[in-house]
């Protein structure tokens, strides 16, 4: 590492310390490769955390930030701007289930609505505070605000921050039994979960759970909610997860992907629900920010492509057979699972303590992978990924683990 780089580095020592980056800093970017100040090449099989679903530097997204840049930054919802206005007719239009969405910045702001939008539309139908119990699923995640951190039915995420909001219940993610005893007693508003756990582990819901959960909202005349933060936006393999089960939700957040590295979260609302906040019930200065639907507006169109949807089927078979063909060689693994590119590879028992060093290992050969959990290994690279960047990911993974086994 260079003086300057170290120097840069040293910096860091001003953040809070919430983060443990790896010792890299990342300059730039070209559809699924990175280069760092030093000028070392990277393969992202990252994207942000399946943020630049696009890879990096996608010529079409950059012309439209560019040419809204010359226009108008920023006017706050006290007026209408033609980017927010045209995708919110795009974005419900794709959905084939909302009527309206709210616009705002993040994916934790997009669940933060959707709680609060389910407690108004329980409180319009009379239900008093005590039913209006949200069900939510262990090993989830939300988000960070106090309401989604509450929401992601993880005791390490919550931990020291109590006291936590109430009305929240937690089950077992797939299990239909502790689902339909969540909802026996007919305090539920609604439920909650993401169609494939993300950080939870990448753990797709069963075929049965989505079904069975639609059926008991309603039944119980509860909202189901679908978090498509990380696996919405084409990442499955269809535009909208759900779409690969088949089940009507009434409510959809959005975020990452949709504004491919721009920063924009979206909550869509189906017709039972998308009248029941009225004017001052809820808002957000940024939300709807003409940058930020200038560029999802592009996002949306190019990820709903056939092009990409062809994509992801030939690089979810192509990243599945890699890792696989990984394991066979070095038997790290105990499971390859996911959906589309969305990808985990599942650490053994004797090697889970190690995933933090394999993660460092990977970056030494550089190629850029993350962790979901404690000890499953997750790639979630850009959507319009080649062959050959795939291919020379996946080379410079093996090669990470070869070198890993080789030093144990
Ligand atoms: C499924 C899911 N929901 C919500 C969030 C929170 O999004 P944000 O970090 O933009 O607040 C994330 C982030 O990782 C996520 O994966």
């Amino acid at each position: 590492m260079s003086a300057d780089t170290a120097d840069l580095l040293s910096k860091s020592s001003y953040y809070l310390p919430v983060y443990a980056p790896r010792q890299l800093v990342l300059e730039r970017g070209q559809g699924a490769r990175v280069w760092d100040v030093e000028g070392r090449e990277f393969i992202d099989l990252a994207a942000g955390i399946a943020v630049c679903s696009l890879g990096h530097n996608d010529a079409d997204l950059k012309a439209a930030l560019l040419a809204q840049a010359e226009k108008l930054w920023h006017v706050s919802n006290v007026f209408y701007t033609e980017p927010a206005l045209r995708l919110a007719e795009e974005l419900v239009g794709a959905s084939k289930f909302a009527e309206r969405v709210f616009f705002c910045n993040s994916g934790a702001e997009a669940n933060e609505v959707a709680i609060k939008l389910i407690r108004k539309w329980a409180s319009n139908a009379g239900r008093d505070a005590a039913k209006r119990t949200i069900v939510t699923c262990r090993g989830s995640f939300h988000g960070r605000t106090l309401a989604t951190v509450t929401a992601t039915a993880q005791p390490k995420y919550q931990a020291g921050y109590e006291p936590l909001p109430g009305g929240f219940r937690y089950i077992d993610f797939n299990d239909v039994a502790q689902l339909e005893e969540a909802m026996a007693s007919g305090d539920v508003a609604a439920v909650m979960f993401e169609p494939v756990q993300g950080e939870g582990g990448v753990v797709p819901a069963s075929a049965e759970f989505m079904a069975r959960a639609r059926e008991l909202c309603d039944a119980h005349d509860a909202l189901l909610v679908f978090d498509e933060i990380q696996v919405g936006m084409g990442r499955s393999g269809q535009l909208f997860a759900h779409w690969n089960w088949n089940v009507t939700p009434d409510i959809v957040t959005l975020a990452k992907a949709l504004g491919c590295g721009f920063p924009i979260g979206a909550m869509l609302a189906g017709p039972k629900v998308a009248s029941a906040m009225g004017v001052g019930s809820h808002g957000t200065t940024f939300g709807g920010n003409p940058l930020a639907t200038a560029v999802a507006r592009v996002a949306l169109a190019k990820l709903s492509s056939a092009e990409i949807h062809a994509n992801v089927a030939r690089q979810s078979a192509a990243l599945r057979a890699g890792l696989e063909a990984i394991n066979a060689e070095f038997g790290l693994f105990s499971e390859v699972r996911g959906m589309g590119l969305m990808m985990g590879a599942v650490l053994k028992d004797e090697y889970a303590a190690d995933a933090g060093k394999l993660l460092d290992l990977a970056a030494e050969q550089q190629v850029l992978i993350l962790l979901a959990g404690a000890s499953v290994l997750r790639f979630v690279p850009a959507l319009n990924i080649t062959d050959e960047e795939l291919a020379e990911g996946l080379a410079r993974v093996r090669k990470a683990l070869a070198a890993y086994l080789a030093a144990r």
